[in-house]
């Protein structure tokens, strides 16, 4: 079983229906899924985009937000996920910290790597937000660095979606979904489900890319433990 994992959820997946904002009991969803993995002794790194707030490319996309602003938007939106995600994982009795890439230390510690080390080593849950810190970077990309940095041996991206397929399933019936995808592979079919930049880095420093169903009930640990019945796509050497 992992001993270190990076969990990277969607902004848009705490919106819930509505597409905007936070939906308490997805909130509470995620912190009881998480709350398996911590108890089995799994310690957890967590991204949350800010999509469910804000988008930077849209924000910039009437030309009048610059790229940079719009993605400091996003980032910001990161925040407000992670802080509403460290109180119900408190609300669950699960220790957690936040970590910000931006000093904005009214609210959350700053990102430290060596701290946020110590905080997983004692069992902490760590939130680290405000993407990189810096713009033209995705939330997928911030995921894969903290994954790298904190010596995380897989990043778990939980999406909407049960992996990765050989189409697009919502136009095409016969799509199949792959089990195991090749970091090349990946890269030269475009598969959607992380931006270039984030697979590289994951095929730099071997990453393994698990991606699968957030709201699949109990798989998150079942991937985890690679039981049978875990349901995911592998993207890897
Ligand atoms: P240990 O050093 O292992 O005891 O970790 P700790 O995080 O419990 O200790 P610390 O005394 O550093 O932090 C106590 C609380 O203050 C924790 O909830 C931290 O998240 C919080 N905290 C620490 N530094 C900052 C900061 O710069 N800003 C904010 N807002 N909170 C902080």
């Amino acid at each position: 079983m992992a001993k270190r994992v990076l969990v990277k959820f969607s902004g848009e997946a705490l919106a819930g229906e509505s597409g905007f904002g936070i939906e308490s009991g997805i909130l509470d969803y995620i912190a009881m899924e998480l709350k398996t993995l911590v108890n089995s002794g799994i310690q957890v790194g967590i991204v949350i985009g800010g999509g469910n707030f804000i988008r930077g490319v849209s924000a910039s996309q009437g030309g009048i937000i610059r790229r940079t602003s719009g993605d400091h938007m996003g980032m910001l939106a990161t925040i407000i996920n992670g802080v509403a995600m460290q109180e119900a994982l408190e609300y669950h009795g699960i220790n957690v910290r936040v970590q910000s890439a931006l000093e904005i230390k009214e609210v959350c510690e700053t990102y430290i790597n060596r701290r946020a080390m110590r905080h997983l080593e004692k069992g902490r849950v760590v939130i680290f937000v405000a993407g990189t810190g810096n713009p033209f970077f995705t939330t997928d990309t911030a995921a894969t660095l903290r994954a790298v940095e904190i010596e995380a041996e897989v990043i778990i991206k939980a999406t909407k979606v049960d992996g990765v397929y050989d189409k697009d399933p919502a136009k095409y019936a016969d799509a199949t979904m792959l089990k195991h995808i090749s970091y090349e592979q990946a890269l030269k079919d475009n598969i959607k489900v992380m931006d270039d930049t984030a697979i590289a880095l994951a095929k730099d420093n071997a990453l393994p890319i698990v991606v699968c169903n957030m709201f699949k009930k109990g798989n998150l640990l079942a991937i985890l433990k690679q039981e049978e019945n875990a349901i995911y796509s592998k993207v890897s050497n």
